[in-house]
């Protein structure tokens, strides 16, 4: 049983019980209706009431049942709603905590509807890429108006029920609780005094008014349109709760089930869903338990107070956890701190931030230049100049002087880090932290496990992610971790492409059209090309037979190392960030092609956006492979978090699975013929080759 049915005098009180959220799994719609039934058949039972145990009143559906037999099984909370509504005997939600989803609409079925202050109550569907279908966008207009529900259901987004019981003339509550604790007794209160009337009210027999509805309806289509080109829920939303003002319930809910059914067979939905559930299965780690213990982190220490350094630190800043940063200089503490202040002080502007929070945030962080001051820290995370000589230096002092079971990190972005490891006498206490520019604002981080990160400190290092708002993937020890390494096949097909004829604005053009944020010659620009040109130098060392353009190095010798420099792929009107097409480099690279005697010829936008993606999907099969990358969907939050791949996509592992593992392949199989490009990578990972023969996808 998943709903618990006890009597309390003459009420029969039903308890959804399906933890964590009581999610409308099978069973828990099943009991619901035995339970309403058992209630209905017994004569001493006068009327019942519905809430949930534990946290919630109902998060909606339950999401282990996605995609499976069992969500689309009878009882459906269509037909469970129905239930209700049948009920001989008044049915009361007592609601509180969370109403989401389906739990909103299972309470919208009932006859009336007590809630406990604080709780949050949303749609939230559209957000997977659906709208709400167990007549949400029918019910919520009839007691919200027009207005208000629109919004909560094209948004999504959470609304306090203190809010919406402020609304005149709402009907979504009848009454509203003193406390959560005194709300079943309040809710019982309420069943008995309303336990004879009759008829049983009904929000589906409500009117849903408004003055204006066509004109208002209009507005709301133009402004859905502008703000969701990729995604075709939104609208769609708008469509349904326009039903609810303009059709008869019946023939709204039709429409709702029409449009819901239609979305849920888009390939937008079904990356939306994908990425929920990928970025709830990154926290998770396959031989790291859920309970393992985790280290208590009360305060930070952070080494380094450069550009990653000080907004690594904010992170925490932000979340009330005190910090302690070090620099070898009083000049560089100084330009450190000074930077942090001017990112706060921004935000204070621009009204994100209070004065009072800035100084309380900026409070709780000490400058330092003596290591002695770390000794307390729970963390270390280490930002130094990217060096292995550097990292060994600021490695060994931490491992003198860090209290025993403190976490020593490092922010490395491409050294190794179980050397790094091996600089102390404690290598399961080291981890990677790799945040990405601007640390204070990018969701991403790359958590790397060296070989002897002890499981304690990834499941607390994983948790004080969450803390910080962050959305952490592990990755295993490679060159680039998992996103950069991928970015790094990206970054030559996209040379490649100019070599043979496109051009930078081409090439960003047609990959942003795909819906990546930026292509790859503007996010070179903004980065700075000289990174990528101290990388390649490497490279020439370590794989002299390694093959790229080197129209970028070209640029780089010319000075043009982006948007700092005035100029780089393209030209920037000082002081502005628009990028210009430059003549300059139009030539260069046409020079280029005649020296390595090439004749250009037009590229369709279509290869490039496939030679830009599949070379992301064939280096992520290498990946997963090698182990470096637990699961598919790892990879694909990589990509969504950090790296601007546009999220109706679902990241690149998931979208060769829309493409499909085969055509991925023959594509590939077509680029490695192409003399300019490089035949060995577009050979099919073992795994993609393997699971493409079986006709199945990554995940
Ligand atoms: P940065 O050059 O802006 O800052 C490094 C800071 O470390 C400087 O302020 C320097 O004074 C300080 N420093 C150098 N040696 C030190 C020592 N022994 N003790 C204390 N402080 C010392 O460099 P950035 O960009 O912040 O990079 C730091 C680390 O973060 C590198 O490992 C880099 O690979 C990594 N990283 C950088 C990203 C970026 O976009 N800049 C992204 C992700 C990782």
């Amino acid at each position: 049983m998943s709903a618990d049915y006890q009597k309390d005098g003459q009420i029969a009180v039903i308890t959804l019980n399906n933890p964590p959220v009581n999610g409308l799994g099978l069973a828990t719609r099943r009991a619901v209706v035995e339970a309403l039934n058992q209630a209905n058949a017994d004569a001493e039972v006068q009327a019942i009431v519905i809430t949930g145990a534990g946290k919630a009143f109902s998060g909606g559906a339950d999401i282990t049942e996605f995609g499976t037999e069992r969500a689309t099984q009878e009882p459906h909370l269509l037909s469970v709603i129905g239930a209700i509504e049948q009920s001989a005997k008044p049915v009361v939600a007592a609601i509180h905590s969370v109403c989401m989803g389906g739990g909103l609409e299972l309470a919208l079925g009932c006859h009336y509807r007590v809630v406990a202050p604080g709780t949050s109550v949303a749609l939230p569907e559209v957000k997977l890429g659906l709208l709400p279908g167990a007549g949400g966008t029918q019910r919520l207009p009839r007691v919200l108006g027009l207005e208000t529900a629109l919004n909560m259901i094209v948004s999504g987004e959470t609304v306090k029920s203190e809010l919406l019981a402020q609304i005149p003339g709402q009907k979504l509550f009848d009454v509203v609780a003193a406390s959560a604790d005194s709300l079943r007794a309040e809710a019982l209160e309420f069943a008995r005094g309303i336990a004879d009337r009759r008829p049983l009210p009904l929000v589906r027999e409500l009117p849903c008014k408004h003055p204006q509805a066509e004109a208002y309806l209009q507005f709301a289509r133009n402004m859905v349109k502008g703000m969701s080109k990729n995604l075709p829920a939104p609208l769609k939303c708008v469509d349904a709760v326009a039903a609810a003002a303009q059709r008869k319930f019946e023939a709204g809910m039709q429409l709702e089930r029409e449009l819901f059914t239609q979305l849920m067979f888009t390939p937008e939905s079904r990356a939306l869903r994908h990425l929920f559930l990928a970025e709830r299965a990154a926290s998770k780690i396959a031989d790291v338990p859920a309970d393992t213990p985790v280290r208590e982190i009360r305060t930070v220490g952070v080494i380094g107070a450069g550009t990653m350094g000080g907004g690594i630190a904010m992170n925490f800043l932000n979340a009330g956890i005190p910090v302690t940063i070090l620099e070898t200089r009083q000049e560089a503490l100084d330009r450190g701190l000074a930077t942090i202040r001017k990112n706060y002080e921004a935000q204070v502007k621009k009204g994100k931030l209070k004065q009072d929070k800035y100084e309380e945030r900026m409070g709780l962080l000490t400058p330092t230049l003596s290591y002695d001051d770390l000794k307390h820290a729970d963390l270390i995370i280490e930002a130094v100049f990217e060096e292995l000589g550097v990292k060994e230096q600021v490695f060994r002092q931490l491992d003198a002087v860090a209290k025993p079971g403190a976490i020593l990190a490092s922010n490395t972005s491409t050294l190794d880090v179980d050397r790094i490891a091996a600089f102390t006498q404690r290598p399961q206490d080291v981890v990677g932290m790799h945040f990405f520019s601007p640390a204070n604002v990018m969701k991403l981080l790359e958590v790397v496990r060296g070989r002897e990160t002890a499981k304690e400190v990834l499941a607390t290092v994983m948790q004080l992610a969450k803390k910080i708002r962050k959305t952490a993937v592990v990755s295993g020890v490679c060159d680039g971790f998992i996103g950069n390494r991928m970015i790094e096949q990206y970054s030559r097909q996209a040379g490649f492409l100019l070599d043979e004829g496109a051009t930078p604005q081409q090439v960003d053009q047609a990959i942003e059209k795909f819906g990546f944020a930026m292509g790859p010659f503007r996010m070179g620009d903004l980065a700075g090309n000289d990174i990528g040109w101290a990388i390649r130098k490497r490279r020439a060392v370590e794989q002299p037979d390694m093959k790229y353009s080197a129209t970028a190095d070209r640029l780089c010798e010319l000075g043009r190392f982006g948007q700092k420099t005035g100029a780089g792929w393209y030209d920037y009107a000082p002081g502005k960030r628009d990028a210009i097409p430059s003549e300059l480099v139009n030539e260069m690279i046409a020079q280029h092609r005649k020296d390595q005697g090439i004749t250009p010829r037009r590229i369709s936008d279509e290869e490039i956006v496939q030679r830009l993606v599949f070379s992301l999907v064939n280096e992520g099969a290498h990946i997963l492979e090698d182990g470096i990358a637990g699961k598919s969907g790892d990879i694909d939050m990589v990509y969504l978090t950090g790296y601007g791949f546009p999220i109706h996509r679902g990241g690149p592992m998931h979208y060769a699975g829309e493409v499909g593992l085969i055509n991925v392949v023959q594509a590939m199989q077509r680029f490695a013929q192409n003399p300019h490009d490089d035949a060995r990578f577009w050979q099919p990972a073992p795994l993609l080759a393997r699971l493409a023969a079986e006709g199945k996808s990554f995940s």
